[in-house]
């Protein structure tokens, strides 16, 4: 793609880079709720607000960068996917979007599940409080001290991922005199249309055991058979980002004719069905998500419908919504620090982060939205790209922005839509300290994962 053919223009927006998805806002100061956390709106002044707090303020009480989440959006989320499934349905958080001690008890006072896939996130969940047997436990590589953990700890299930899992579950709780409540995480065959790393469903990856050939079908047979596991359904999780409801109903479709191959071959009829997560958020105005209650509708339908026509008792539903809760529910608040036009092309902007505390653009080709918000402008539009302060020219938090041309050092701007796979992405990268996680409620904040400092680096090395 030649940028050169477009002499001095893209960097005021009247002439745009080949390749580049849409033309400038009317009003760069126009904050869509469609990215924004759902309390974010401007006082008087122009400032950005968020939960009743400003963000000059919280820049200056906890620095920057910071990841700002709205308790009270994290909250009614909750609820609504929570509301929209109902009591004959369970809803599981994904932890891996983010997980904190705070996040734990927000979800356990609202009624939803959680789904951990480590060590690490079944701790956070566990001594935050959340009962065991409301904790489903992932993972494609298990070790054999966390399934043990898990199994001690009285997890509410455990999705097997391999033959071997199988084996290794059901060994422990025996050991442990125990029977466990486990379901197999199958690969239906469904091509979600994603990014390739964020797709699980295709037959060509790591995750659960594929459908084809009978694998998913021998699983069955072996995990009916072993005293140690009490085999309650069948799960498939088809990807990430997905806002096309097709997939979902092949993949209901395909697990609902595993259940009837069960119930023809053992006389048994599994009782559950979760079908994983993986809604789609919007990270840009041109992104339409669907809203819980649809989606609840839209599975509940398919399922029911699926189960009549194989003559099942309708399973109980589950599903493991991690973006789609806390991704819009938070920004990341940045301060700039240079701001360098390049002649013919665009204008870099360099925050005081980046792929440290993002890493979805340089991963997955992520898009995102930018606003100043520290103040309004009524400047011109300038295409800008966001970038980050790492020794790498990928380093780039936001490929294609408009900010106003008086943009300055100092200047806060924020990303929206950085409350999922952001921090719990994070990394140390050129040892650049995590940015905290700050709730805002009502008026007031407060550090719910406090910032990375240097003491903490050198306390890991050891010398
Ligand atoms: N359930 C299972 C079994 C999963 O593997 C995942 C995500 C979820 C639920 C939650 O998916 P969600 O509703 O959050 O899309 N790092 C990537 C996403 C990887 C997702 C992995 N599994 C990203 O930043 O887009």
């Amino acid at each position: 793609m030649s940028r050169s053919a477009h002499p001095a223009g893209p960097r005021h927006a009247d002439v745009l880079p080949e390749g580049h998805y849409s033309a400038p806002p009317a009003d760069l100061n126009t904050l869509d709720h469609k990215v924004w956390a759902q309390t974010v709106g401007r006082d008087a002044d122009g400032v950005v607000t968020v939960g009743g707090v400003d963000v000059k303020q919280l820049a200056e009480e906890f620095g920057t960068p910071a990841y700002i989440l709205d308790e009270a959006d994290f909250r009614a989320r909750a609820r609504a996917w929570r509301t929209a499934f109902g009591p004959d349905a369970d809803v599981f958080y994904a932890g891996k979007a983010f997980l904190s001690r705070a996040v734990v008890r927000w979800l356990d006072e609202e009624g939803l599940n959680l789904d951990v896939c480590s060590g690490g996130e079944l701790a956070t969940a566990l001594s935050a409080g959340m009962p065991a047997e409301r904790i489903a436990f992932h993972g494609n590589n298990k070790s054999t001290e966390e399934i043990r953990r898990a199994v001690e700890a009285g997890v509410g299930r455990i999705v097997l991922d391999s033959f071997q899992e199988i084996v290794r579950v059901a060994h422990t709780a025996q050991s442990l005199g125990t029977r466990q409540k486990v379901q197999i995480r199958i690969t239906v065959g469904v091509e979600a249309h994603t990014h390739e790393f964020i797709a699980t469903a295709h037959e060509d990856q790591k995750f659960g055991i594929p459908l084809a050939g009978g694998q998913a079908a021998e699983a069955v047979r072996r995990a009916l058979q072993l005293d140690g596991l009490e085999l309650i359904g069948i799960h498939s999780h088809i990807g990430s980002q997905i806002f096309d409801m097709s997939g979902f109903e092949v993949a209901a479709h395909r697990v609902v004719g595993l259940l009837k191959d069960v119930r023809d071959e053992h006389g048994v009829e599994l009782p559950e069905i979760d079908l994983g997560g993986g809604l789609g958020i919007a990270y840009t105005s041109d992104d339409d998500p669907r809203e819980p209650h649809e989606i609840a509708k839209a599975l509940t339908e398919i399922v029911t419908r699926e189960c009549e026509a194989a003559r099942l008792r309708t399973p109980r539903i589950s599903v493991e919504p991690g973006r789609a809760i806390v991704g819009p529910t938070a920004f990341t608040l940045y301060e700039v620090g240079t701001v360098k036009p390049l002649d013919g092309l665009r204008t870099y902007v360099s925050v005081d982060g980046g792929m440290s505390d993002n890493i979805r653009t340089a991963l997955y080709d992520a898009e995102y939205s930018v606003a100043l918000v520290s103040r309004t402008s009524t400047a011109e539009p300038m295409l800008a790209r966001v970038v980050g302060k790492h020794c790498e020219s990928g380093d780039i938090v936001v490929k294609d922005a408009f900010l106003p041309a008086d943009l300055a050092p100092g200047d806060l701007v924020a990303v929206p839509a950085t409350g999922a796979y952001c921090r719990s992405m994070a990394s140390n990268y050129n040892h650049v300290l995590r940015p905290p996680v700050v709730a805002v409620r009502d008026g007031e904040a407060r550090v719910i994962v406090r910032r990375e400092t240097e003491e903490d680096l050198l306390r890991l090395d050891v010398g």
